[in-house]
C-alpha cells in the first residue's frame, strides 16, 4: 500500500533542516528519593565497547546512519481525506517501518533504556533501537529490542492516527506472521503514547544528538488516546494520581494523559532519576506524599 524507495530517504524530508545539536538529554543519575523498589542499576560491567558490539548484532548497516532530519518522511497517505485509519492501514505503516529499518533506510537511535532496565523483573541492560517516521496522517515509531542476554531482536511499533481528534495510538508486536495489536502489557509504561528517550547512562547511547532530536519529536506529540484491542483490554488502572505537582500536567485535560496506580513503575523511575517534574526537584514533603500514594493498595 505504501510506496517505498527513494521518496522516503531521511535527507529528502520535506520539513526544514532543524538545529542538529539540540540540548542533549540529561544523563541518568538516581537522586536517592527511596522511590525505587530495587537499588538503582548502574551496570558497571556493561562497557561502551560491549554496548556497541551488542547493538551492532542487529546488522551494523542498519544503525548509526548519517542524518539531517531525525524523522523519516513517509509517502503521502493514499486516502488524503481519511477520517480514521483502518486497522489494515495502521498495520501497513507498522510493516513499512520495519521494512525501512531492515533496508537501512531508517534513522534509528540506539540506547540502553533507563525505565525498562530498572524494572524489577528485568534488571539487565535493555537494548533499544528506536526510529521515527511520519506523514500528514500518521506518526509511526519502531522499537527493535532485546535484553543483553537474549539472542534475537524483537520488533514493536506504535502508530498514531492523526486523522482524528484526539489522535489514536495503536500498539503492536511485529511477529513473523504480521503485526499483533497489544494493549494491556504496553499501557503500564506507555500511558500517553510514545515515551521520551532516557538512556540508562551517558555512554550507553550511540548518537546523543539524534536521541535528543527524537526525544524532542516525541515530546511534541499531539494529545492522544490508547486503542485497546479486544483480546488485550485496558487493565484495572487503580486510583488516579491527583497530586497537584503532577496532575497540573498529567490530567484528563492536561498536556499528558492522567496517570494511575498501574503506571507506578515509570513514575518511580522518572521521579527518582530527576526527570519528573521536568523543571525542578520535588521537595522532601512532596516525595513523602508521592510515596504514600504509591504505597496504597490498588
Ligand atoms: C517496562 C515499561 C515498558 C513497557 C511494558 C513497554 N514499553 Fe515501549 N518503551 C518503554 C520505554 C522506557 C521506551 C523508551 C526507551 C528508551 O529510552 O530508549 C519505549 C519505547 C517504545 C517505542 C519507541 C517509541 C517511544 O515510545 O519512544 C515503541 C514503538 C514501543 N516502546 C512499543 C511498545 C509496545 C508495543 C509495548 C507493548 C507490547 C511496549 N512498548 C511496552 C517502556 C515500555
Ligand atoms: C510541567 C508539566 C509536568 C509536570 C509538573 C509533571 N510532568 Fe510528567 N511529563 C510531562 C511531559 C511533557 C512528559 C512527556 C515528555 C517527557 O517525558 O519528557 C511527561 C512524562 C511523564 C511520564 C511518562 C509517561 C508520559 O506521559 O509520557 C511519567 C510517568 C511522568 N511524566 C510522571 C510524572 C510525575 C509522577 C509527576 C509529578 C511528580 C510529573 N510527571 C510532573 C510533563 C510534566
Amino acid at each position: 500500500m505504501l510506496v517505498g524507495g527513494a521518496s522516503v530517504r531521511a535527507a529528502d524530508a520535506a520539513e526544514p533542516l532543524k538545529d542538529k545539536s539540540p540540548r542533549l538529554i540529561a544523563p541518568a543519575a538516581s537522586t536517592g528519593t527511596g522511590l525505587l523498589l530495587e537499588p538503582a542499576l548502574t551496570l558497571p560491567e556493561f562497557t561502551r565497547e560491549r554496548f556497541a558490539a551488542a547493538m551492532a548484532t542487529v546488522g551494523p548497516e542498519k544503525i548509526q546512519r548519517p542524518w539531517t532530519h531525525p524523522v523519516v518522511t513517509l509517502p503521502p497517505h493514499p486516502r488524503a481525506d481519511a477520517k480514521g485509519l483502518t486497522e489494515a492501514e495502521v498495520k501497513a505503516y507498522m510493516v513499512e517501518a520495519k521494512r525501512l529499518f531492515s533496508r537501512g533506510e531508517a534513522v534509528p537511535l540506539s540506547d540502553v533504556g533507563l525505565i525498562s532496565t530498572q524494572e524489577d523483573v528485568i534488571r539487565r541492560p535493555m537494548l533499544n533501537h528506536i526510529a521515527a517516521f511520519s506523514n500528514a496522517v500518521a506518526r509511526v515509531y519502531l522499537l527493535v529490542q532485546k535484553t543483553s542476554t537474549d539472542e534475537h531482536w524483537a520488533y514493536f511499533s506504535i502508530v498514531q492516527d492523526l486523522t482524528v481528534t484526539p489522535a489514536l495510538d495503536y500498539y503492536a508486536e511485529l511477529r513473523k506472521e504480521g503485526p499483533k495489536f497489544e494493549g494491556t502489557s504496553c499501557y503500564k509504561c506507555h500511558s500517553s503514547g510514545p515515551l521520551a528517550i532516557h538512556p540508562a547512562r551517558e555512554d550507553l547511547v550511540l548518537d546523543a544528538p539524534l536521541a535528543a532530536a527524537i526525544g524532542r519529536h516525541i515530546a511534541e506529540q499531539p494529545r492522544s488516546q490508547f486503542v485497546f484491542p479486544k483480546d488485550s483490554p485496558k487493565p484495572p488502572t487503580g486510583e488516579k494520581l491527583t497530586l497537584k505537582f503532577c496532575a497540573k500536567c498529567h490530567d484528563d485535560d492536561g498536556d499528558r494523559d492522567a496517570l494511575y496506580q498501574v503506571h507506578s513503575h515509570p513514575i518511580r523511575v522518572l521521579v527518582d532519576f530527576g526527570y519528573m517534574p521536568p523543571n525542578r526537584r520535588l521537595k522532601p514533603e512532596e516525595i513523602a506524599e508521592l510515596k504514600a500514594w504509591l504505597a496504597k493498595k490498588p
